[in-house]
């Protein structure tokens, strides 16, 4: 079948990838606004092995599993390599990412072209809720080893992870 009813029929799929160590707040918008466009999101946790994180990976994936459970569209994977090798493994055609301010921009246009060049996939740019425009997981993580309040920023089960880590509990 040719035509805007085979189209119909095809599988919407996004990849949102990233560090997540931990995800926040500024993350989860992004994974919740990319689900509502999105037949299946899947979020891609990259194994950066010369980067020792505060989290594991698969605490990672745990975390973030836990914070999407609701949303019924959002697969929870790790990836090493390329993210445009991953997209092409699961049929990925689109990456969705969050732009908190201009300075985000310069380094992301770069990515995105680059991976378009490689592969053809495309990059949408989501701007990010004003509210978690300066958020990010280092500061989060630096803020709360410092004992500051960040329970407005990261999803309870992150918090609870985040304090147990930081003997903060
Ligand atoms: O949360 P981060 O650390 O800002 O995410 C960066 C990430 C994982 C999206 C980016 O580093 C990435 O895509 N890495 C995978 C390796 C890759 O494909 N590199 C070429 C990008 S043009």
């Amino acid at each position: 079948m040719t035509g805007p009813e085979s189209e119909g029929s095809q599988v919407r799929r996004a990849v949102c990838p990233g560090s997540f160590d931990p995800i926040t707040n500024g993350h989860l918008d992004i994974i919740a606004r990319a689900s509502r466009l999105y037949d299946e999101v899947y979020v891609a946790v990259m194994i950066n092995k010369s980067k020792k994180g505060l989290f594991e990976i698969d605490e990672r994936i745990e975390l973030i599993r836990t914070v999407t459970a609701d949303y019924g569209n959002v697969r929870v994977e790790a990836f090493h390599g390329l993210l445009v090798d991953f997209c092409k493994q699961r049929d990925i055609p689109a990456i969705v990412k969050g732009l908190r301010a201009v300075s985000d921009f310069d380094y992301e246009l770069q990515m995105a072209q680059m991976n378009n060049g490689l592969s053809g996939v495309e990059t949408l740019f989501v701007p990010t809720n004003p509210t978690y425009s300066f958020l990010s997981s280092s500061l989060v993580k630096e803020v709360a080893q410092w004992g500051g309040d960040i329970a407005h920023l990261v999803p309870p089960a992150v918090l609870e992870a985040l304090n147990k880590r930081l003997g903060k509990d």
